[in-house]
């Protein structure tokens, strides 16, 4: 399994706090089937905060004192871009600098409660550079879940979507569950991340997320989006990841359906 979406170098950014708690999460991950790992720290003022020549550095860092310790897992560079047009300015096409693994796929984080009002332009323009956007757990985003029919129309034009573990098995509770379930039920989920910031609560624990998953989406797209899509992008390579035409979504239930099932 691939894990596409972490926050377990120390010291960097909210994430894992200290030497200590990255190997507990690193072991952890280990333990519960994940062989590879993206580290996506938190970049959130573009060209200003963290920059890649850290990440990359403080990734070989911590892989070294996994192998030290002998925890079998295979790091690689990444960072959680929050969004801002001046990120257009520092990805430059065909670098891999703050992308997923050095390759052309920038995991973009949406504001927390508001959309921005050129998105789809911002998108585009990355696309136009030959990066492959992907949406960082777009099930939490409040805006973006109230109009799924509109990721799905980015969807369609090529960008891709992640969501977290932890939203499948309720941790950011039941709201948030569901439109997981939706995301996941519609085809819109490519690949998976623990999001793990420290050892309890959201840590890289994914075995019941993963259970979950397989239950939902069955065992051949969980594989797809555990295992076949997240290698694509370690190997630099394109994801193809079919979407519906349109959004099933199930009804809500009425008054008197929730009063009397
Ligand atoms: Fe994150």
């Amino acid at each position: 399994m691939i894990d596409i979406h972490s926050h377990v170098i120390p010291g960097v950014d909210d994430g894992s706090p200290d030497l200590e708690t990255s190997l507990g999460l690193l072991r952890m991950a280990a333990e519960s089937g994940t062989t590879d790992m993206i580290c996506t720290p938190h970049v959130l003022e573009a060209g200003r905060g963290l920059d890649w020549d850290t990440i990359t550095t403080k990734t070989e860092e911590l892989q070294a004192e996994a192998k030290k310790h002998r925890i079998p897992i295979r790091l690689y560079p990444g960072a959680e871009l929050e969004f801002n047009a001046e990120l257009l300015d520092i990805l430059k096409a065909g670098e891999g600098r703050y992308c997923l693994a050095g390759s052309f796929y920038p995991l973009i984080e949406l504001p927390a409660l508001s959309m921005p009002p050129h998105i789809e332009d911002f998108l585009y323009e990355l696309q136009i550079r030959q990066f492959v956007p992907v949406i960082a757990h777009a099930e939490r985003h409040p805006v973006l879940m109230h109009d799924p029919a509109r990721l799905l129309s980015w969807m369609k034009r090529g960008v891709l979507v992640q969501i977290n573990g932890g939203s499948l098995t309720g941790f950011f509770g039941e709201k948030i569950q569901e439109r997981a379930k939706t995301l996941v039920e519609n085809h819109m989920a490519c690949f998976f991340g623990s999001d793990a910031h420290r050892l309890e609560g959201r840590n890289t624990d994914l075995t019941e997320a993963c259970k979950a998953l397989r239950q939902l989406a069955g065992a051949q797209d969980a594989d797809a989006i555990l295992e076949d899509n997240p290698r694509r992008i370690l190997e630099q390579k394109p994801v193809f990841w079919e979407v519906p035409p349109e959004l099933k979504q199930k009804k809500k239930k009425g008054f008197f359906q929730k009063l009397f099932g």
